[in-house]
């Protein structure tokens, strides 16, 4: 079997993403059932003897966390390169580092900036790798997010979901899941901050429809879901103009008054209370993001468990 790289969704598909899905489902129920606790291996253990590398060039909580349990609770153990003080950070190539951790561990994800960096590590690795955020896109994000709102109750073909502020690398990944599941995604976004529209295309090619307004009440009508992110991601360089014009786009209570009475918030944290989303809707009834924060670890699971070849 070729090695299985996890860089976009598309790189499982549709069939692979709703089998991790129902993976994750299955094993989350059985964890729970049996009352394991959190650092005690699934019992089928089917990553035992396996090593994640984890290569973080920007911060992070989740990814970090979700991962280094998730491998544990399949059986195999983790370690973590700081970007900045392993060798990467004093200029050792990507295409060189990726030869060297494929003779050491078994798996590698990297969160990083340019996307054509984590392309180059796939290129010259002999193990999976897998994205954990680039500046264009956050696959593992959107397999916790689709099995949230699937466990909410959301069927997703012909689902409408609402995208408010940043046209930024989490949207992308959700523009791409529109188009495996064929949903469709409104996007309220400000001009000059669009997604790239690459990424609308692919989806629409799949049949998906992706609608650009400038209207965030008009993007907000009537959606199963609604979704919002920092106005200001990492390496960004943001400022006074970004925030002013992002402003029409905060999600707030009224806002979601506009989706259906049934509508579920999702922020993929961490967040900014008062910026891209009010404290009254984060932390109100329709908000789902503790649930999406913990999904991480089961989707992280899954996404793993796909790549070693175990799923789809
Ligand atoms: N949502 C997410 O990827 O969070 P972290 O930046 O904390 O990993
Ligand atoms: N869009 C955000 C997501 C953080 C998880 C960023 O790239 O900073």
């Amino acid at each position: 079997m070729m090695t299985r790289h996890f860089l976009n969704l598309s790189d499982a598909g549709g069939d692979a993403i709703a089998a991790m899905i129902s993976d994750a489902i299955d094993r989350k129920a059985a964890r729970l059932a049996a009352g394991l606790p959190r650092g005690a291996a699934d019992k089928d253990a089917p990553l035992a003897g396996r090593t994640l590398a984890m290569i973080f060039e920007k911060n992070s909580t989740r990814t970090r966390v979700s991962f280094d349990m998730a491998i544990r609770q399949l059986g195999g153990t983790s370690l973590i390169l700081d970007g900045s003080t392993s060798q990467l950070g004093r200029g050792e190539t990507i295409a060189d580092t990726a030869r060297v951790l494929s003779r050491m561990v078994d798996a590698i994800m990297i969160r990083t900036d340019d996307h054509a960096k984590i392309e180059e590590m796939a290129r010259h690795a002999t193990v999976p790798v897998i994205n954990g955020l680039t500046d264009d896109s956050h696959p593992c994000q959107i397999v916790a997010d689709l099995l949230t709102v699937i466990e909410h109750g959301v069927a997703l073909p012909g689902s409408q979901w609402a995208w408010l502020g940043d046209g930024n690398n989490v949207l992308h990944s959700i523009i791409e899941a529109a188009g495996l599941f064929k949903f469709d995604v409104r996007v309220g976004v400000p001009e000059g901050y669009e997604p790239d529209p690459r990424f609308g295309a692919q989806a629409s090619a799949r049949g998906a429809t992706i609608t650009l307004m400038r209207d965030a009440a008009q993007a907000a009508a009537g959606a199963d879901v609604v979704v919002t992110d920092t106005w200001i991601s990492m390496g960004q360089a943001g400022g006074e103009e970004k925030l002013k014009a992002m402003m029409p786009y905060q999600v707030t209570a009224s806002l979601m008054a506009q989706a259906k009475p049934t509508a579920k918030f999702l922020h993929c944290l961490p967040a900014h209370r008062e910026e891209e989303v009010t404290a009254e809707v984060i932390d109100g009834p329709q908000s789902v993001i503790w649930d999406e924060a913990e999904n991480r670890l089961h989707a992280q699971k899954s996404v793993l468990l796909w790549a070693f070849g175990l799923l789809g």
